[in-house]
């Protein structure tokens, strides 16, 4: 990740994805306080999270810690998402990027209820995670992914942990296809899984073009299907 995430195009479609997100549901008019949970080697907390407010980061794993702290990202702690090391109210966004689909989150009511504690009230959450449960594959296994979410089953989960959904879009739907027929194929010939979602070779620009131009469509009228899902949030 650490090496992929500035360059390759399902990064880089998703930051334009999530920026059109921030832009129009949380729309900060001054630096407000932003927690990103699970934040892996840094790139979201020091490309674009750092635009909107001072972000702290939290991760499980030790390393991903010290690769972040190499993106010259400050506050940071190892830590769970089910149980924040982080004081009550303290913070106006939650961020958590495919992180509590992950084998480490074994509870993911409790990881919202500590971003609802560590929220103040009126504060947001913007969330995304694997779409589709019935598409798992090798890859997920590759990636340590545990579960893949719909729409339906985030929004209940969020109300579950007390938040208000605000808005709920698929991502990532006009490569929908190209995954979909890399599944059928991986179930038929096994070797086809051997090659990880990220490999698709020299279609690097023409991808993240494609990904990047969902975004006014993922952040106004939302799309109704798509391999990624995002969710925004409000602490009543
Ligand atoms: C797919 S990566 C996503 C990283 C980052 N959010 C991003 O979008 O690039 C999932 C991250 O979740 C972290 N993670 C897994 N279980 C966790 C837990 N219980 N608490 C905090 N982080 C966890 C992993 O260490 C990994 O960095």
């Amino acid at each position: 990740m650490f090496q992929m995430e500035e360059r390759h195009w399902w990064y880089l479609g998703m930051g334009s994805i999530t920026r059109a997100l921030l832009d129009r549901w949380v729309k900060p008019n001054s630096r407000i306080k932003i927690l990103d949970a699970g934040c892996g080697t840094g790139a979201a907390m020091t490309t674009y999270l750092a635009d909107y407010g001072d972000v702290t980061g939290v991760d499980i794993y030790i390393e991903a810690v010290s690769l972040s702290r190499r993106r010259n990202a400050s506050r940071l702690a190892r830590a769970s998402v089910i149980d924040l090391p982080l004081a009550s109210a303290s913070f106006e966004l939650v961020t958590s990027f495919d992180v509590l689909c992950e084998r480490g989150v074994v509870d993911e009511i409790q990881a919202f209820r500590e971003f609802f504690r560590v929220l103040i009230p009126g504060g947001q959450v913007l969330i995304r995670l694997p779409a589709y449960d019935w598409l798992r594959g090798r890859h997920d296994e590759r990636v340590h992914i545990r579960r893949r979410f719909n729409a339906r089953v985030l929004k209940s989960l969020l109300e579950e942990g007390g938040f208000h959904v605000e808005h709920v879009s698929y991502a990532n739907a006009l490569l929908f296809p190209v995954a979909f027929a890399k599944r059928i194929s991986e179930r038929i010939i096994p070797r086809v899984g051997d090659l990880s979602d990220f490999e698709i070779g020299g279609m690097n620009d023409l991808f993240r073009h494609i990904l990047s131009w969902e975004a006014p469509l993922v952040s106004g009228s939302g799309l109704p299907y798509g391999l990624s899902l995002y969710a925004i949030a409000r602490k009543p």
